[in-house]
């Protein structure tokens, strides 16, 4: 095929641009042409590129757009935009590129909000000023990986204590809407013991990102974290591109010996994005309007956190998952809690008691607390959630007066001693609790309410 490749008038500028980042490969460059555009797909021919490597098209007019490529058919490559498209037209040229490694690694990240693609939402200057380090992941043997077997403070009490969190554990945050995942999560970025906090923004409201990083997370929990943003209107590709380029970010972190918390939020919405992008290219739909891609994208971005190998670093990661109207049965929530350590419930009914964190101690877990905690903590968790689910049990019966004292003196105990366990659970927003501090509370609160039983 031959195309009046002189004649374009700004090919030749844009592959200097991108030249300059090294982007374009050496290879004898072969360009292609836009032949359909359906909603967010695109499909070129003329050029064979592998799935998952990058594009420039370039319009006429001179526009570019970045795009992946996603699939093939015969002679036919489908691609889908990385940035929201308008005004591509029929014959565009479509130009491999090469962006394996664009986003230079390093502590000049801290204090950043980057997009999915790495480049600055604050501001701040260019990333790639700065010069390439050679950055690659290590692929890590899942038989080396170091085991969990030290609790991670991530500045909580109720977590601390109750559901201690091991360094390279991953961890589900499931809640609905607006029962204080952000407030959660801006809370352990300031108040954590970790190294650095990587806060990936996946889907949400434009507006809430700012408020994040402006109000929940302040100049205080920014100075020793970096944020990679998309919000909802970024192109699904892009939403992709921020979970993995945040998981990348923390790879690299942990690669270099540093405990690294990941909190991401939310991963429903990356496997959202997942699903646009399968339906746009033909994926049948299997699982309650999911495709099975969807749910193999999710254990692939959640397994490159944890440890590392002996020795290095760590991932301890928090995914945020929504659960509408509290459903826990969603597929992607379903999928998430068999692939993930332990996951932690924030339930609507605190929030709405206006016990914060709202942390449902009874349904959540952390599967490897047994493991890392000692066995005098563990009992002490373990008496604290058997008087929790005992006043629960019956609180229907004592709220309305129907239960006489006296009757169950294990329920009596609970009863007395219920106001001082949700005292222990509640955490202001601008408060810290150290791992130890947590442990030694949990330990008197238990010893105090020792006394009511008498
Ligand atoms: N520790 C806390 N102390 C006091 N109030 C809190 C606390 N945590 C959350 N809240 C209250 O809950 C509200 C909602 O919290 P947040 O924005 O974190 O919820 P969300 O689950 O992230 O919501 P969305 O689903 O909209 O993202 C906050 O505006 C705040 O009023
Ligand atoms: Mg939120």
């Amino acid at each position: 095929m031959s195309h009046p490749a002189d004649t374009h008038p700004s090919l030749y500028d844009s592959l200097q641009r991108f030249r300059r980042y090294d982007l374009v490969p050496d290879t004898p460059l072969v360009t292609g042409r836009l032949t359909r555009m359906v909603g967010l797909t695109l499909e070129a021919i003329g050029i064979q590129v592998s799935v998952g490597r990058n594009c420039l098209i370039i319009n006429r007019d001179g526009r570019e757009v970045e795009a992946e490529v996603v699939g093939f058919n015969n002679d036919i490559t489908y691609l889908m935009p990385v940035q929201r498209v308008e005004g591509l037209q029929p014959g565009a040229r479509v130009v491999p590129i090469d962006r394996r490694s664009a986003l230079v690694m390093g502590e000049h990240l801290c204090g950043r909000v980057l997009n999915g693609v790495g480049r600055p939402l604050d501001g701040l200057g260019d990333m790639n000023s700065v010069s390439r380090s050679a950055f690659k992941i290590q692929e890590i043997n899942p038989l080396q990986r170091h085991p969990i077997d030290t609790p991670l403070d991530v500045g909580i009490r109720a977590i601390n204590s109750l559901l201690t969190v091991g360094k390279g554990q991953r961890i589900g945050l499931f809640a609905g809407s607006g029962v204080g995942k952000s407030v959660l999560m801006g809370m352990m970025t300031r108040f954590t013991s970790a190294d650095i906090v990587v806060v990936g923004l996946i889907g949400e409201r434009g507006r809430e990102v700012k408020e994040f990083i402006d109000h929940i997370l302040g100049p205080e929990g920014l100075s020793k974290s970096v944020v990679v943003a998309s919000p909802a209107d970024d192109a699904p590709l892009m939403r992709l591109r921020a979970a993995q380029l945040a998981t990348r970010i923390a790879e690299y972190f942990r690669d270099q010996g540093r405990n690294v918390l990941l909190l991401m939020d939310s991963l429903s919405r990356y496997g959202q994005a997942q699903r646009e992008i399968a339906l746009a290219i033909g994926e049948p739909p299997a699982t309650k309007g999911y495709p099975p891609s969807v749910f193999s994208k999710i254990p692939e971005l959640v397994e490159r956190a944890g440890n590392g190998e002996k020795g290095g670093g760590s991932i301890t990661a928090f995914y945020t998952v929504l659960t509408e109207g509290d459903d826990l049965q969603d597929p992607i929530a379903d999928s998430a809690r068999a692939i993930l350590d332990g996951h932690i419930v924030l339930s609507r009914r605190l929030a709405e008691e206006g016990v914060y964190p709202a942390i449902d101690i009874e349904a959540s877990i952390s599967r490897v607390m047994p493991n890392i905690v000692d066995p005098a903590h563990l009992a002490r968790a373990q008496q604290f959630k058997r008087l929790l689910a005992k006043y629960r049990a019956n609180q229907d019966l004592v709220t309305i007066g129907a239960y006489t004292k006296g009757s169950d003196p294990e329920l009596d105990e609970a009863i007395a001693r219920y106001p001082d366990l949700m005292r222990f659970v509640s955490q202001g927003m601008r408060e810290g609790a150290s791992y130890n501090d947590s442990t030694q509370q949990l330990q008197q609160v238990l010893m105090r309410q020792g006394d009511h039983g008498s």
